[in-house]
């Protein structure tokens, strides 16, 4: 089973991190819970605390994980979120068991999958991974996760985080990435609530890519962060609160 954190009282919320982060990514909102809202955040294999396994995993074994996951502690129905790769995990996990999802809490995220170009550029990043370890990447990705403006010890703590991980599993979890499906399909048939969050400096899945999604999934709402970038939750906690209160019914006292 998944390592993961938990904290608060509430209702459910599976919150899946971004690549390669672990559910450490989420750290403000582990330390102060929004009220009402239980945050349940695990680490996907070979992230944070969890094992590693070999080969590519996809963004539905991902979401397997997480079902198996919420069966454990008798979760029967959450919200649940994610956070870019964390986002594509939860859009499987509602494709595959619509019926354990509330409503959906989509950050920093896209519903297209990769194009010709996009799948290469994996295979590269990939095989980077697996010769030199997390620091190319790290260097490459991090001006993206967050703005010049975010606090130094947020982008230390993001840069330690990233180097943490385990560069097979990030290799792994490139390639699934890869192969991950268009979601277009399932959130035009979701009828629950949904929160799209998106960072307004973001380059990698920017305001124009959560419009999009909200615009397809009824009765969403679409909460653009100003002096955020990738990692909007991160960058600006205080603003990522009131969202994620907002979805839940919670408060953000
Ligand atoms: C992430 O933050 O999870 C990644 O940027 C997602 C991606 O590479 O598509």
């Amino acid at each position: 089973m998944l390592h993961y954190e938990e904290s608060g009282r509430g209702e459910p919320l599976m919150l899946l991190h971004a690549f390669p982060l672990s559910s450490e990514g989420f750290w403000p909102l582990l330390e102060k819970p929004v009220e009402g809202v239980r945050v349940i955040a695990p680490d996907f294999r070979g992230f944070g605390k969890s094992a590693a396994t070999a080969g590519p995993q996809t963004m539905e074994s991902m979401a397997d994980d997480v079902l198996e996951l919420m069966a454990a502690l008798e979760v029967t129905r959450a919200y649940v979120g994610g956070v870019s790769m964390g986002g594509y995990v939860a859009m499987a996990l509602l494709r595959q068991d619509p019926g354990r999802v509330k409503g959906l809490l989509l950050c920093n995220t896209q519903m297209g999958e990769d194009d010709e170009a996009g799948k290469v550029k994996r295979e590269a990043t990939a095989k980077d991974l697996e010769a030199n370890g997390m620091k190319p990447l790290v260097e490459a990705m991090l001006p993206k996760f967050l703005t010049e403006k975010a606090p130094a010890s947020v982008v230390e703590r993001v840069k330690k985080l990233m180097l943490s991980t385990n560069p097979t599993a990030a290799a792994g979890a490139t390639r699934g990435m890869a192969l991950r499906l268009s979601s277009k399909d399932i959130l035009a048939r979701f009828a629950g609530p949904a929160m799209i969050v998106a960072g307004a400096q973001d380059s990698i899945t920017g305001p124009e890519k959560a419009k999009a999604m909200a615009d397809l999934v009824s009765g969403s709402t679409l909460e653009v962060i100003e002096g955020a970038a990738h990692l909007a939750n991160l960058e600006q906690p205080e603003a990522f609160r009131p969202a994620v209160a907002r979805l839940v019914g919670g408060s953000t006292r």
